[in-house]
């Protein structure tokens, strides 16, 4: 009989995946806690909380039990003209938690559609209210999804060169590295004072898929502050930071000035089903809110707010808002800075850096390239040791489900420690 792995060959085509280099997944089976378990028995410590995620812990019980009893009571139903508790309830508990006065939830799928939707609410909001504000504005190298708008939005690549031009234009501008923040500042005000900004979009505190790139809640602050003072919406993409990986539950707490519109997906659900979410302002509302049909926002998915994935983003609400889910991001927090502070300065490191449960390390290697071939020989390297990890060209990190223990901490430490060492004497970074 074949295996799974082997049938997966046979009729698969996987995301991000070269799918001639690199033809075989691994098949798995089981799900437990930190760990993911193959066809063959193979335990996987799970330290990306797949794909940015998982919160609680893989197949965790409770989601379980709140999955089954309302996929047997209420599994879907259309949600233009019906509504359902779940998806109240959950809108009245994110409107509780989020940062600043938002007021309304929007449903979608996914961390794209979430970001689809904020750029169409903000662009439209300007239509209906007759003002003639066309103009979107993002960090380089931000990275806000694979739909078409949310790729418009995201620093042009080598994820997005294929499409470029098809793109919509955005306006670009520098990420703020602590040597050039304030020319990041600068550059937004200069584009703010012509008038026709409708939004500016950003991941808060870190880009993700850009690197784990890090910039303080100062600067956060200057930025939200400046589109306030020009009349521009802020739009923050919270699908990765969103649910306590920068430490309080949204990076965007960590500012006075509050967003207008915020995505969420990813661990929304605690990682268990996609779904996503734009919460807004009244004043954004308010802009839909005519008798005039042509303002009201056209924009819905078949699955929008999905009784089922309603449910399980509630027990993961449940579970996040435990004492005890506290405790366990400061203990990753804690043990982060530890290593941090026992590894920064490693002759096969240019930098370390950490926000939160979020910590990462740049290789010195001579291409700052997505694709740097040290990147696969590193993805091996943890796979070896059974931990799986997804560098982001020469950068490592770290983004633990919030259930991993102490223990399993340390030894995705160690093979980090190790892999330095062996890139050292391998010569494997060439700058070094
Ligand atoms: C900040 C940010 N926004 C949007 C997305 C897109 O989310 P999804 O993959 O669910 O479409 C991602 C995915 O990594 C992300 O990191």
């Amino acid at each position: 009989m074949k295996t799974i792995k082997e049938r997966d060959r046979e009729v698969i085509w996987h995301p991000y995946t070269p799918m001639k280099a690199w033809p075989e997944a691994i098949a798995i089976v089981k799900g437990e806690g930190a760990w993911l378990i193959d066809e063959d028995g193979d335990r996987y410590l799970d330290a990306i909380s797949s794909w940015w995620v998982n919160l609680h812990g893989h197949s965790h019980p409770y989601i379980a039990q709140k999955v089954s009893e309302q996929v047997s009571t209420l599994e879907h139903c259309i949600f233009a003209g019906f509504t359902h508790e779940p998806a109240v309830r959950l809108a009245e508990r994110l409107l509780e938690i989020l940062p600043g006065e938002m007021r309304r939830i929007f449903y979608s799928d996914n961390g794209s559609t979430a970001v689809e939707v904020a750029i169409k609410m903000s662009l439209q909001y300007w239509k209906n209210k007759g003002i003639k504000k066309k103009k979107l504005v993002a960090l380089q190298n931000a990275y806000h999804g694979d739909t078409f708008g949310a790729m418009a939005v995201s620093g042009r690549s080598v994820f997005t060169e294929a499409f470029a031009d098809f793109l919509f234009d955005v306006v670009f501008i520098p990420f703020p590295a602590a040597a050039n923040s304030s020319e990041s500042v600068a550059a937004l005000e200069n584009i703010l004072k012509q008038g026709d900004v409708a939004a500016f979009i950003v991941e808060p505190l870190v880009q993700g898929s850009a690197g784990m790139c890090m910039y303080t809640p100062d600067v956060l602050e200057q930025y939200f502050a400046l589109c306030r003072k020009y009349n521009a919406l802020i739009i923050a993409d919270e699908v990765m930071t969103g649910f306590g990986r920068t430490g309080p539950l949204f990076a965007s707490s960590q500012v006075n000035t509050t967003p207008d519109m915020i995505c969420l997906s990813k661990g929304l659900t605690g990682g268990s089903m996609p779904l996503g979410v734009t919460a807004c302002t009244l004043d954004i509302f308010d802009a839909f809110y005519d008798e005039d049909r042509t303002k009201m926002l056209y924009h819905g998915h078949s699955f929008t707010a999905n009784p089922t994935i309603c449910a399980a983003a509630l027990a993961s609400l449940d579970l996040l808002l435990e004492e005890n889910c506290t405790e366990s991001r400061n203990m990753i927090i804690d043990a982060h800075q530890k290593f941090a502070a026992a590894i920064r300065g490693h002759s096969a490191l240019s930098d370390t850096r950490q926000t939160g449960t979020i910590l990462a390390f740049e290789l010195k290697t001579d291409t700052a390239s997505y694709h740097t071939s040290i990147r696969d020989v590193m993805y091996r390297f943890f796979l070896s040791k059974k931990v799986i990890m997804r560098p982001l060209g020469g950068i490592i990190y770290i983004l633990p489900p919030y259930c991993i223990s102490n223990d399993e901490l340390q030894y995705i430490y160690a093979c980090i420690r190790e892999f330095l060492e062996t890139a050292v004497l391998n010569g494997a970074t060439p700058c070094a």
